[in-house]
């Protein structure tokens, strides 16, 4: 044991290193597991409970890119059948028929789908501004639903969903994908178990450059008022005539998308959401502007922002960065990375690398510019008190690695919304979380346009002292 002189001496030694309070007083706790984690991912979880004769009969709305992907991936799930498909344009009514069979229902007003007693569950693959309304009718109908993110295009329409989904007990899940995910599990695993020491920041960019990227998408020969439903379209959204570009490229106006904010972000509040337990940020700020993609669009090309996570039960104060941009010249890429006191997870599409880099227990030195007698007075009490002591090194990365039999997190989603209905279990990624992961990402959006700090109220879920 220390003597009282000793540690009075040694007290006052790192108050002259200016350290006192830092790692380096006291000695950082050992990295659980480091060294003997294995570099793979062994959490495929078995999917007991689809059984191939508990049929689910499942229905479309809005045949677009993500409404057809999500459904044939839904369609991989043991017992589960696909009876009808609705969408405003005739031709995607058509290409509907030409995926999954003549005889598909297909039609182009969601209210007969709703109302079909062989539907157990349909998928909203709507743009954003239809989320709220088909959502909510189609619970009222005794349907389950499954919803495309962002949950809702307007954030106070995400408590209508809440109060509904409660009145009928309907499974409602929304769809992003990343809160089923293995690799966002394995994460949430590593940071509770200390892996990376205590969560400072994180960050996320989204850099592109292409015209697909950045929502040119193709529009089709055939494209006018008569094979496309123009005035339901709109919905809510003020009217105006015809223009293809607002139908087929929606995502770049703010009437009936979320902008970049809204459409990326929210992918990523959900994953950090799922891996730290959070309710979300109580302050964003916002910048950036159009850049180069002026093609009629009102939505930034480029957005950044910076999210104020206070301290809570779950997690310690840290701030996320988000960026955006669709202009990248230098080719663009994809980064989502927590970093903490101890070490680093940066999550990849199909992998997770973790860094460690603890702070050494002595400081070092920056003593050259001290005349020689000082030098060698500093240099005696360093030594005492940080003699040399060599260690063995531990591995400093690791890899986690998808296995090649999993099939993808958006698999893993429709498992865990199936396995909701079949069983009676709570939704992975329920209404409050949606409105939790979406809201935030919208105050990005005001911040931007109104050039404003915005407060939100995590718990409450509502803007609060906006500035
Ligand atoms: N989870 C993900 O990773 C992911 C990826 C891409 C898109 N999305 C989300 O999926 C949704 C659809 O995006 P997309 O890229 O497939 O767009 P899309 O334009 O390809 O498809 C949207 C379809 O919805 C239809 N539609 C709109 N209002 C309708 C209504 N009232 N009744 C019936 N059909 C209606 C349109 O006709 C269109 O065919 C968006 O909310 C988007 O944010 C999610």
């Amino acid at each position: 044991m220390e003597k009282p002189e000793q540690a009075s001496s040694r007290r006052s030694f790192i108050k002259k290193l200016g350290l006192a309070g830092t790692a380096a007083a006291t000695a950082p706790a050992a990295l659980a597991g480091t060294g003997s984690a294995p570099a793979y991912l062994n959490l495929i979880k078995r999917h007991n409970s689809t059984a191939a004769n508990d049929r689910i009969r499942i229905a479309l709305v809005g045949t677009g890119g993500m409404g057809i992907g999500d459904t044939q991936t839904a369609l991989m799930v043991e017992g589960v059948e696909m009876v009808a498909a609705c969408d405003l344009y005739d031709g995607r009514l058509r290409r509907a028929k030409e995926l999954w069979g003549d005889a598909l229902f297909t039609t182009r007003d969601y209210r007969q789908i709703i109302e079909r007693q062989d539907v157990d569950a349909i998928i909203n693959g709507t743009t954003d501004h239809w989320h709220e309304k088909i959502s909510t009718d189609a619970m009222r109908k005794g349907k389950h639903v499954y919803c495309e993110k962002p949950m809702v295009q307007k954030f106070e329409d995400g408590h209508t969903i809440i109060k509904v989904q409660k009145e009928t007990g309907k499974v409602f899940q929304v769809g992003s994908q990343f809160a089923s995910s293995i690799i966002i599990s394995k994460a949430k695993q590593l940071l509770k178990a200390g892996d990376i020491g205590e969560l400072v920041f994180a960050e996320a960019q989204y850099d592109r450059h292409s015209a697909m990227g950045a929502w040119q998408y193709s529009i089709p020969p055939d494209a006018s008022p008569q094979t496309v439903d123009w005035d339901t379209y709109l919905g809510t959204a003020p009217k105006r005539a015809w223009d293809p570009l607002r139908f087929f490229r929606w995502r770049n106006y703010q009437d009936y998308g979320t902008g970049v904010a809204g459409d990326l972000y929210v992918h990523l509040l959900t994953t950090l959401h799922t891996i730290t337990g959070s309710k979300g940020p109580n302050r964003i700020f916002a910048s950036g502007g159009l850049r180069y993609w002026k093609d009629g669009r009102d939505v930034p090309d480029l957005h950044l922002a910076i999210y104020d996570y206070p301290k809570t039960a779950e997690h310690p104060e840290f701030n996320l960065t988000t960026r955006a941009n669709f202009v990248d010249g230098g080719g663009g890429g994809y980064l989502v990375r927590l970093v903490g006191t101890e070490g680093d997870l940066a999550i990849g599409w199909d992998s997770l690398t973790v860094r460690h880099h603890k702070l050494p227990k002595a400081p070092g030195l920056s003593i050259d510019n001290f005349p020689k007698d000082q030098q060698e007075a500093y240099l005696n009490e360093y030594k005492k008190l940080y003699p040399t002591v060599y260690e063995m090194e531990g591995p400093r990365e690791m890899v986690y690695k998808t296995p090649k039999e999993y099939k993808g997190d958006r698999y893993e989603h429709f498992v865990n919304f199936f396995d909701s209905i079949r069983n009676n279990k709570p939704s992975i990624e329920d209404a409050t979380f949606g409105l939790r992961a979406c809201g935030p990402t919208q105050c990005g959006n005001i911040s931007l346009f109104k050039k404003q700090i915005v407060g939100w109220d995590p718990n409450a879920m509502k803007i609060q002292n906006t500035v």
